[in-house]
């Protein structure tokens, strides 16, 4: 089977994995939330490890981790995705997998615009502020994180800012993309529409 790649990029909590994760199942294809690799690069070396060595000795056991969806980790990964050689030493991994025979989804910031400028089909994933926060917070609940929506909505701010301002494959939508925004439907819809929308670009 020809490869076949699907990139869905977007700002923080957009809803981008769980609409991955639920289009790959669909589809039959792998899933890569890119975003876990930044996170346990982060986590590294916030136990003190320099943060290109992080990013070049990741394991598929730091993947695994459970405590990689806290905010704490989530700015670690923030800052440490602004370094140009940590990103260039995840590309390679991040290729092999979009083009991998089968197909696969990848989730993450530039997906679209730096991973895989050739994925066959592009979205880009949005809701505003309120809704992610929101999101984001009852899900850190249910996990058994102390956190308030406010702090919530400030971290996910704080990322989104840092993320788009960097020099080096900055969060934007690549000029194919198609803009799914979430902000007044339940996941399952967007799951749906996502879906539509990658059926109507694979003709
Ligand atoms: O789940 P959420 O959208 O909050 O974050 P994530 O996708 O797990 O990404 C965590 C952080 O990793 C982001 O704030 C980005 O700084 C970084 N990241 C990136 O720079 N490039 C990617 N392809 C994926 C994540």
């Amino acid at each position: 089977m020809t490869p076949f790649t699907i990139a869905i990029d977007g700002p923080a909590a957009a809803g981008k994995g769980t609409i991955s994760k639920a289009v790959a199942e669909r589809l039959g294809v792998a899933h890569l939330d890119t975003g876990l690799l930044y996170r346990a690069t982060g986590k590294r070396v916030t136990l003190g490890e320099a943060p290109l060595e992080a990013a070049e000795k990741l394991t598929a056991e730091d993947l695994k981790a459970t405590d990689l969806r806290t905010p704490a980790v989530a700015q670690a990964a923030s800052r440490v995705a602004s370094i140009p050689e940590v990103r260039a030493a995840l590309v390679d991994f991040q290729r092999a997998f979009a083009r991998r025979a089968g197909g696969a989804v990848l989730d993450g910031r530039d997906i679209g615009t730096v991973i895989c400028p050739e994925a066959e089909v592009k979205l880009f994933v949005t809701a505003s502020d309120a809704v992610r926060a929101g999101r984001r917070y009852r899900e850190l609940i249910a996990g058994g994180h102390a956190v308030t929506e406010e702090e919530v909505l400030a971290d996910l701010r704080e990322r989104d800012a840092r993320d788009s301002e960097r020099d080096t494959a900055p969060l934007r939508p690549a000029e194919d993309a198609v803009v799914l925004d979430t902000s007044e439907m339940e996941i399952e819809a967007a799951v749906a529409e996502a879906l539509r929308l990658i059926a109507a670009r694979r003709g």
